[in-house]
């Protein structure tokens, strides 16, 4: 079938609507769980949405979407900048890999500007806010569906 994605949301994420509102706005990481769910269907698309604190979690995610899902759409939040085993377990995946960010990350600090997920990724979408999020699930839909 070809239609079963995950969304991986790494550190701090879970307290979207909570945390710096002026760099990731006002909503909640739950309507934003919402709104990735009612697109997936609209698009006949299965997604399962994830996150977690703790980097291990987040590398045993990534290898076990190997054998369940067809694309990975990845926030790993601050771990984008310092973590070569998530790197490293995304580029076991062989299929495709969307890296989003809410913020445009290089318009900020100097060590955001870095992201070590960003050249083995199929594409990525950063500085649109939480609607990044629906249009990762769009451009996956097209991946997958070899219409990109
Ligand atoms: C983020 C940007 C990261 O630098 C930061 O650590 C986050 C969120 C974003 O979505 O803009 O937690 O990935």
């Amino acid at each position: 079938m070809n239609n079963k994605i995950i969304i991986i949301n790494g550190p701090n994420l879970n307290l979207l609507g909570e945390r710096e509102q002026s760099q990731y706005g006002s909503i909640t990481f739950k309507n934003l769980e919402e709104n990735c769910i009612k697109k997936s269907k609209e698009l006949d698309l299965k997604l399962k949405f994830a996150q977690s604190n703790v980097e291990g979690e987040l590398v045993n995610i990534i290898q076990d979407a190997r054998k369940d899902f067809d694309g990975i759409i990845i926030n790993a939040a601050a771990f984008t900048h310092t973590s070569v085993a998530i790197r490293d377990a995304l580029n076991i995946f062989k299929k495709p890999i969307i890296e989003l960010h809410i913020s445009n990350i290089y318009r900020r600090e100097e060590f955001r500007q870095k992201s070590l997920i960003s050249d083995i990724a199929t594409g990525g979408i950063f500085g649109l806010g939480a609607n990044g999020y629906i249009l990762a699930i769009i451009s996956m839909h097209k991946l997958l569906k070899n219409e990109n």
